[in-house]
């Protein structure tokens, strides 16, 4: 089973990933937790790259080939053998963030970002994923101030220099996959307090987990 957790920065993805890490754990699944860009050594050189802040000057293809480029390895060397193992896949970004980073805030055409994921993906597809929603003047505020403590790492700031325009159309993006896929995509009040986010997640995920085939 593939798991994504999906929302723009600041919006709590690190400590929701955190909190199902440890209910997979406790219950005894066989699971794995990576992550977009970076979940591979290879990757986590393009994720260097890609979010260095003096590469403001990246051009918004080569910024997709990138994040593409890092897909393809991260699919075939770790989430394809994982998931054919029989493990849970539990991954911090996927395909989502492209349609909603690259598409919807750059701009770059749906058709095109189709036809790379496509190229990548082995036809693999989240079963379900996570949308933590909430506004970008709230989310980047949250960001900023985890950098300001310490607690984030600063190297992971191109994308929180954008202006709140950019994160509100990556938001817009967002929202619009998740009427398209109400199945799929769950969106979450990331709003709510950590721990009524964690339960609004575990009691989706549960639910989730009882009515697949062990
Ligand atoms: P992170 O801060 O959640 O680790 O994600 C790194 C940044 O990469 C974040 O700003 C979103 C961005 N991103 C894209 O723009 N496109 C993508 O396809 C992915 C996976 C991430």
């Amino acid at each position: 089973m593939f798991i994504t957790m999906e929302g723009i920065e600041g919006s709590g993805k690190t400590t929701q990933i955190a909190n199902i890490t440890r209910y997979l754990e406790v219950s005894g699944y066989a699971y794995m937790v990576t992550r977009e860009p970076g979940g591979t050594k290879i990757g986590e050189k393009i994720r260097r790259i890609l979010l260095d802040q003096e590469h403001h000057m990246l051009d918004a293809m080569a910024e997709l080939l990138l994040y593409t480029a890092d897909r393809a390895q991260h699919v075939s060397e770790k989430i394809k053998p994982a998931l054919e193992e029989g493990k849970i896949v539990l991954c911090d970004r996927f395909y989502d963030s492209t349609i909603a980073y690259q598409g919807a805030a750059r701009g770059i055409d749906a058709d095109t970002i189709k036809t790379l994921n496509n190229l990548v993906l082995k036809d693999i597809s989240p079963d379900v994923t996570f949308l933590l929603d909430l506004s970008p003047e709230i989310g980047l505020l949250r960001a900023w101030s985890e950098i300001n403590t310490g607690s984030r790492d600063m190297g992971q700031s191109r994308f929180e220099c954008e202006k709140i325009l950019f994160h509100e159309n990556v938001r817009k993006g967002y929202l619009a996959l998740a009427e398209a896929e109400p199945q799929r995509i769950k969106r979450i009040d990331a709003t709510l307090s950590p721990g009524a986010v964690e339960d609004a997640i575990l009691t989706e995920l549960k639910r989730f987990l009882r009515s697949r085939p062990s």
